[in-house]
């Protein structure tokens, strides 16, 4: 007898990676829970749309519509949260001339947000569920080495931090910290090494090695540790 289609809840797939990764799923034959800041705007998503495909609004740095998220889901069981949203601004500029209300919303859209989604759709997480979190090579304080891309470097090194500590909470549960490679999005630039294809094949394929493992692992899109 066949299995039901397995469900993903993709966080930020407007475009880029998070639509790339809707793609991907739902060539696996997975349902797709897709969201979008702006549902109406997201002209990827709507050239997708199928049975197997949701689309639902969230702002991840928004409490209400986090919230409101949950409430829509209902009871609707997910295999695998990916949480792919991400900023970054002022790449070229030491934090220190960034202004406090940019900094605050990195890292509340790239650190704080993501996990608090993740614990808001606690009810929805199958027993087994892998949690991911899309962060960056550069949020690795080890690999270090050049500097730059200050403030969103931070906010991914705080997300790996604060992912570590929602893996201390749910022990037992597979989490996830992902870095896709350096990838041509509109975040990436025309001149990164990968295209979205590539990437979120990889990606899906660390998750699915992963999956049932119970633990954090900090991989990139070929399944390759990287430093804290
Ligand atoms: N591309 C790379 O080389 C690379 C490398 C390392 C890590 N990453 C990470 O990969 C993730 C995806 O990046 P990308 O390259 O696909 O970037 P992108 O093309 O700029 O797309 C960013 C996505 O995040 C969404 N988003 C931004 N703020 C949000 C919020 N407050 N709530 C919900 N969604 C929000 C955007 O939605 P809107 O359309 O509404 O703005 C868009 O769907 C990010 O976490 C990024 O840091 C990318």
């Amino acid at each position: 007898m066949s299995q039901p289609p397995r469900t993903i809840l993709l966080a930020g797939a407007s475009r880029g990676l998070g639509l790339g990764l809707t793609e991907e799923y739902l060539g696996r034959g997975w349902q797709v829970i897709a969201t979008a800041r702006q549902p109406d705007r997201a002209a990827g998503l709507a050239r997708l749309q199928g049975d197997h495909l949701t689309v639902e609004q969230l702002d991840v740095a928004d409490p209400a519509s986090v919230s409101a998220l949950a409430g829509r889901l209902g009871g609707r069981r997910l295999d695998v949260l990916f949480v792919v949203a991400g900023v970054n601004a002022h790449a070229h500029v030491p934090v220190h001339e960034v202004g406090q209300a940019d900094v605050a919303r990195e890292f509340i859209t790239n650190a704080t947000g993501p996990v608090a989604l993740a614990e808001a759709l606690q009810a929805n997480l199958a027993p087994d569920a892998t949690v991911a979190f899309m962060t960056s090579v550069l949020g690795s304080i080890g690999s270090n080495t050049g500097g730059g891309w200050e403030l969103y470097r931070a906010s991914k090194a705080a997300l790996n931090m604060l992912v570590t500590c929602y893996a201390l909470r749910h022990k037992g549960s597979p989490v996830l910290l992902l870095h896709p490679g350096w990838v041509r999005t509109e975040m990436g630039g025309p001149n990164a090494q990968l295209d979205v294809p590539t990437s979120v094949r990889g990606l899906a394929d660390v998750i699915g090695a992963h999956e049932g493992k119970a633990g954090i692992a900090y991989l990139d899109h070929a399944g390759a540790e990287l430093p804290w």
